[in-house]
């Protein structure tokens, strides 16, 4: 990390918008959710609903299990889970399902962030992972 770098980063805003420019344009889809036991979304990128179809104004306040269905491996999910209980951190992949309906494998990483040892929030980076 070069010292303009971390200059911007730790200046009152320019880090906020940083991250911001980062998420809101990434190729990626990224999905927050808040730290409540529930997961409730806060936020969502366009590359979230151009992968999933869901308006991310229409999921604010929803889980992010409205992804989940029939075909979920719930081993997958158990061990999501449990990386939710524990703080700790996520990646696999499982069955999602479109907003129309149609499955695709998601592929994806769970991170807490952590103001302090305090969790504020959970981010995660998806794509579609067919092949991984
Ligand atoms: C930030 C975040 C992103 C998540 N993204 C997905 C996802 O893309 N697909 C999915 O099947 N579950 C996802 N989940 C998991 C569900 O929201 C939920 O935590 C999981 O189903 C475990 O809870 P349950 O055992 O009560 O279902 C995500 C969870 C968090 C916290």
């Amino acid at each position: 990390m070069s010292a303009t770098f971390e200059k911007l980063m730790n200046g009152a805003d320019g880090g906020l918008a940083l991250l911001q420019v980062l998420a809101d344009n990434s190729f990626d889809s990224v999905l927050i959710t808040d730290a409540s036991a529930e997961g409730k979304i806060v936020y969502a990128n366009k590359s979230f609903k151009k992968l999933t179809g869901h308006d991310p104004s229409e999921i604010i306040g929803k889980t992010p299990r409205i992804l989940q269905g029939a075909g979920t491996d719930s081993k997958v999910i158990a061990r999501l889970s449990a990386a939710l209980k524990s703080g700790g951190k996520f990646e696999g992949k499982a069955i999602n399902y479109k907003k129309d309906g149609t499955p695709f494998i998601m592929y994806w990483r769970v991170l807490p962030i952590k103001v302090g040892k305090k969790i504020s929030a959970w981010v995660a980076i998806q794509r579609e992972g067919s092949v991984i």
